[in-house]
């Protein structure tokens, strides 16, 4: 009948019990979520259902009038969280004939919002650390350091990459959201363009750095290679892995810059010969913040951002981006980009 299929294809867990809490209806999803059968149709909700916190709101929504709500871990194959809602059931003249619970799945929602809250707490931790020193020096400047030029000057300058910090922080941050506003609304131009000056640039842009260590930035890209790209935003995220090849080489090593057609796809890679990334690291190195070494990273001026900002530029462009790394001999980093 009608009102079973409609049960039946929903996602939802729908149960349904007397006022004695037998079972008088599941579906599909009720019966897959909490292990219920077909034959338990009848059985008291007791029996059937181990999950302890169910059957206490079970009790509470039988006997309250009110509809009533609450959030619960379900652990079959893995832990689940389900907002379970709980109404009574009337008859036409208002006599109690049971209640109906609804298990709706916010798994996902619920791994969202701890996202966000742990973004949120390393944004403020991340930012609370340059501020706290750059109110420290202030202090002292104020109260002694002024008198004393040779140290006040000293003190200008740690004020001074502090605040630049914070800025590399801060502009990373808009950058990361900016790149999320482009991929929820989808607009974005790619311009067949050629991908050889782009690297270039992003080249250009480290070359100071790669100078002072002595380190060698090589680069190979046939020169009628094309690709569908944003070239600005390549040459950000090319330029942010260079970067971190530089950062993490010892002084005389070199770094290589490479593009070339492979099938239906363009790859750029970034090859170092530094210290590699630990294998355990590798499936985290994309999130925000994380970095294998904090204290090291921080003191290089690394935000911990410059990676997620690659994988959201590559991802506006539907490529992918992968690492291989061996400890001890180096990094390469590839961007797979889709020839239209
Ligand atoms: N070429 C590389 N060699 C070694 N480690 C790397 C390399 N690139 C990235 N990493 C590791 O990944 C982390 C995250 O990189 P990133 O997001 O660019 O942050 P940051 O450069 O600000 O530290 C780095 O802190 C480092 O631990
Ligand atoms: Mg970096």
């Amino acid at each position: 009948n009608e009102i079973e299929a409609v049960l039946s294809s929903m996602l939802d867990a729908v149960l349904v019990v007397d006022c004695d809490k037998n079972i008088l209806r599941q579906n599909h999803a009720a019966e897959s979520l909490l292990g219920i059968r077909k034959e338990d149709h009848g059985r008291s909700l007791e029996e059937v259902v181990r999950n302890s916190a169910l059957l206490k709101f079970a009790e509470k929504a039988l006997a309250g009038e009110e509809p009533t709500a609450v959030e619960l871990a379900v652990v079959r194959d893995r832990e689940k969280i389900f907002q379970v809602h709980g109404t009574l059931l009337k008859d036409g003249s208002g006599r109690k004939l049971g209640a109906v619970f609804v298990l709706n799945d916010i798994t996902g929602l619920k791994k969202l919002e701890r996202i966000r809250s742990e973004f949120v707490a390393n944004v403020s931790h991340e930012l609370r650390t340059p501020i706290t020193a750059i109110k420290g020096f202030v202090e002292t400047l104020k109260e002694s350091a002024l008198q004393d030029p040779e140290n006040a000057r000293k003190f200008l300058d740690i004020l001074e990459s502090h605040t630049n910090r914070l800025n590399a922080i801060i502009e990373d941050l808009l950058m990361l959201s900016r790149l999320e506003q482009s991929e929820e609304s989808g607009e974005i131009a790619l311009v067949e363009t050629p991908l050889k000056s782009i690297l270039e640039s992003a080249l250009e842009l480290n070359r100071a750095k790669a100078e002072e260590k002595k380190i060698s930035l090589e680069l190979d890209a046939p020169e009628e290679l094309k690709a569908k790209i944003n070239s600005q935003l390549i040459e950000q995220a090319v330029s942010n892995l260079i970067d971190n090849a530089v950062k993490f080489s010892e002084p005389g090593k070199s770094v290589r810059v490479r593009a070339e057609p492979r099938e239906k796809e363009i790859v750029i890679t970034v090859s170092d010969f530094g210290p590699g990334i630990p294998r355990e690291h590798i499936p985290r190195i994309f999130e925000r913040f994380y970095r294998v070494d904090k204290g090291r990273s921080r003191k290089m001026g690394g935000t911990g951002l410059g990676l997620a900002i690659v994988k959201h530029i590559v991802q506006l462009h539907k490529g992918r981006v992968c690492v291989e790394s061996a400890e001890g001999k180096g990094t390469k980093f590839s961007i797979y980009l889709s020839v239209a």
